[in-house]
């Protein structure tokens, strides 16, 4: 059974566990976390932690990691990297999608209130299930497609120019913040790519390399899987990466046009 994370009649349990900061703490620090387990009866409550900020790192991934080893070792949520590399500590906090290792707590002025990724499925507290994101990535074959070389000694080679047209692209650590702050995806993520993977489509199909760009452009040609964009620019916003979902999609649309 999986939790969708803020369904609408949300019966969120705001009186959830208090856990109170170490009386010798002089500067604390209230943190609102979401929690919901799939092993108990019960609905999604949010706890709060008071942190005492003199002994915690200073990003939000500290701070968890810190509630996980000191306060309530069955908070779960996913990290790996610790340094905006790997994309798996996307979370909403304090109302925004980002990542919870690049967040610094002091830049969030009143408490630190953490959710899961919006509108998915939740498989336990800050974790979304992310199969259906993952299946959509596959869709698209995010690989080089191509010939075999005449020459197989020979790399493939691209001009200086080619290759700057990847930059903004293949920076894209798919951590799914642009795609759960998307309202279309939201409404229609069973058949709208959302702009995590469109952004990914346009790497190759912008890639001079890559020779099926005909075919990647027929396979979205439908009424969802692109055009359900519909350039409200939340994406571009959201992204911690700071690249730009939003005008990938609109490239894409006009590489459609210029193949028309
Ligand atoms: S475009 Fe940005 S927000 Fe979207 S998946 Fe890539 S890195 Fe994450
Ligand atoms: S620009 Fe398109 S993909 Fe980005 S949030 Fe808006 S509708 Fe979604
Ligand atoms: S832990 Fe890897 S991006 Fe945050």
């Amino acid at each position: 059974m999986v939790q969708l994370s803020l369904p609408k009649n949300s019966k969120v349990n705001k009186n959830g566990k208090v856990y109170p900061a170490p009386s010798a703490a002089k500067k604390v620090k209230r943190f609102k976390i979401y929690r919901w387990s799939p092993d108990d009866e019960e609905n999604p409550r949010i706890d709060t932690f008071f942190i005492d900020m003199d002994n915690c790192g200073p990003m939000v991934l500290d701070a968890l990691i810190k509630v996980k080893d000191e306060i309530d070792s069955t908070l779960t949520f996913r990290r790996s990297c610790r340094e905006g590399i790997c994309g798996s500590c996307a979370m909403n906090i304090d109302g925004t999608n980002t990542l919870a290792c690049t967040r610094a707590i002091s830049d969030i002025r009143d408490d630190v209130k953490i959710y899961p990724l919006p509108h998915m499925h939740v498989i336990k507290d800050l974790v979304p299930d992310l199969s259906h994101f993952y299946e959509q990535y596959k869709q698209i074959k995010p690989w080089l497609q191509a010939k075999e070389p005449k020459n197989q000694d020979k790399e493939r080679l691209q001009s200086p120019k080619d290759r700057e047209k990847l930059d903004g692209l293949y920076d894209c650590i798919l951590c799914a913040c642009c795609s759960t702050a998307c309202p279309s995806y939201w409404w229609n993520s069973d058949k709208y790519l959302g702009p995590a993977i469109l952004l990914q489509m346009y790497r190759w199909v912008v890639d001079s390399r890559d020779e099926n760009k005909d075919e990647r452009l027929d396979f979205l040609n439908d009424a969802f899987k692109l055009y359900r964009c519909h350039t409200i620019m939340n994406c571009t916003k959201t992204c911690p990466k700071n690249l730009n979902p939003g005008k990938a999609i609109v490239k894409i649309k006009q590489s459609m046009l210029s193949k028309v």
